[in-house]
This record gives C-alpha cells, sequence and structure tokens, in this order.
C-alpha cells in the first residue's frame, strides 16, 4: 500500500495518529548526534526533530498538505530512489513505514546510499504483535497479511549493519492510534474515524473486518471481553511488538 493508499487514507490520519511524545523521545535519543536527518515515509511529520536540519520525503500529497506550517521541506518522493545525493544526511528516520514500500531491500538499499551515520526505524515485530488479543482472536487475518509487508527483525539485521534492537512499551495513553496501541481501549476499533487511520483495515475485505468486529461488539456487550482482558484496562504499559531499530553505519 503507497501513495495513492494514503491519498485516500491520509485525510483523518492527524486527528488520530499524533506522535506520542514517549516514542518521540526515543527515537530522538536514538539519532544520537546526527545533525541531519531525512525522515523517510515522513506522512504528516509526525516525530521529526525540531533541534536539527530535517528533510521529509513522502509520497502522498495529502499527507504532505498536513504538515503542520513551519515544519520542515518535504519533498514527493519514494524510498526507492530517495531524490537526494549519497551520504547526503547523517541519519535516516523512518516511523510506521516500511511496510507500505513498494520494494522493501531497493528501499533499504537506497536508505543506506543517502546515510552517513545511522538509520532509525521504529518498527512492530508481529512475531509479538500476534499475540495482542485482536490480532490472536479476533482478527488473526490481521498478521496473516502483516506478514507479507512487514520486515521481520532477522531480515533488518541481515541487511543492516550493526543493528541493535530495543523494545518499546506502549502505553495505555499512547497518542499515536495505530492499531495495537489501542490495546486497553476495544471500544476504540469501533470508532470509523480510528479505524480510517490505520491501514490494517484498509487492506482486509470488508467482510472480514465486519466479522471480527462483530464478534468484538458482541463480546464487549456481553461482558466477555472484560472477563478476558479486563485486567488489561488497568495496566499502564504493554509489549505489543513496538520496536526501535537501530543501524550504525560507521
Ligand atoms: C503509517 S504512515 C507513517 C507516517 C509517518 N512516518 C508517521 O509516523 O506518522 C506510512 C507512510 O509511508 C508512506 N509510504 C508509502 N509508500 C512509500 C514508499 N514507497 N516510500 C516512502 N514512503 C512511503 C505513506 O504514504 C505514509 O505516509
Amino acid at each position: 500500500m503507497s501513495a495513492p493508499a494514503y491519498d485516500r487514507m491520509g485525510v483523518s490520519y492527524s486527528d488520530v495518529r499524533r506522535a506520542d511524545p514517549r516514542f518521540e523521545a526515543a527515537i530522538w535519543e536514538a539519532l544520537g548526534d546526527a545533525r541531519t536527518v531525512l525522515n523517510i515515509g515522513a506522512g504528516a511529520g509526525s516525530y521529526e526533530p525540531t533541534d536539527r536540519e530535517v528533510i521529509a520525503v513522502e509520497p502522498s500529497p495529502v499527507m504532505i498538505a498536513q504538515r503542520p506550517a513551519g515544519s520542515a521541506p518535504a519533498i514527493q518522493g519514494v524510498t526507492e530512489s530517495i531524490p537526494l545525493g549519497d551520504e547526503s544526511v547523517e541519519a535516516t528516520m523512518g516511523v510506521f513505514t516500511m511496510q507500505h514500500w513498494d520494494d522493501l531491500n531497493r528501499g533499504l538499499a537506497e536508505v543506506l546510499r543517502v546515510t552517513r551515520k545511522r538509520i532509525v526505524f521504529l518498527t512492530l515485530d508481529l512475531d509479538v504483535t500476534e499475540h495482542m488479543w485482536l490480532c490472536r482472536d479476533y482478527l488473526p487475518e490481521i498478521i496473516e497479511h502483516d506478514r507479507n509487508a512487514f520486515p521481520t527483525i532477522a531480515h533488518l539485521r541481515a541487511i543492516l549493519p550493526n543493528v541493535q534492537v530495543e523494545t518499546v512499551p506502549v502505553p495505555a495513553d499512547c497518542t499515536d492510534g495505530f492499531l495495537v496501541a489501542l490495546w486497553s481501549r476495544p471500544e476504540a476499533h469501533l470508532d470509523p474515524n480510528v479505524r480510517r487511520a490505520s491501514s490494517t483495515w484498509h487492506r482486509l475485505s470488508p467482510t472480514v473486518v465486519e466479522n471480527g468486529l462483530d464478534r468484538l461488539r458482541h463480546d464487549l456487550d456481553s461482558g466477555e471481553w472484560d472477563r478476558r482482558y479486563g485486567d488489561l484496562r488497568t495496566q499502564t504499559t504493554l509489549d505489543v511488538g513496538l520496536r526501535l531499530v537501530k543501524a550504525e553505519l560507521h
């Protein structure tokens, strides 16, 4: 799923997908001493540092149009052909984007070409995500689809040099409403506006989505969801597979 998809989805994106300050702090720290940063698949500009020189590359004009006034400059483009010279930035960051690329390996090769010091990705490890209740008990089709889209951590380790992987616990009050971030807010998945801002819902067939949501609605009404998972409502963080992947190039 790439730019045309985000041209449709992107319309409500920045209402539901607001950068979470805890993830932001982790990304900025991982960028280290880099003074120039490429944000690849930058979307509306979430998580871009404000204290460094940033250049954003993003295919969707609808997403670019949602960048707040005063944001770093954005170039319309794709990772498979980054419109920048060799080693032209000290660091590249990419947040929730790799699963959308048309050609993952080509995109990673391009990121390696333009970056001098380090690469930072925020992504999901599906081996962990698959155990989250929504994926395991209501819509296993989510993981079936996402397995073809997300790179495994092993694949990233094979392609990128000196990789470190950090678990990023997701807070219950996470402001970035990506699918599994709503682990303690099951009712949120019943809201079409919330679903519109997560690409997973667009990838599944309408019948699969309706069946899964009907079962969730039923279990919420009957109290079954709370009997099984009610403890989550008072838990403060959960590991749903969110991972900060950092590669040191030199
Ligand atoms: C889930 S959004 C994440 C946006 C932003 N990084 C954020 O954290 O809010 C995924 C982004 O990847 C972009 N994208 C899709 N295909 C791409 C490609 N081939 N190269 C670069 N970005 C791409 C989409 O247009 C979309 O803006």
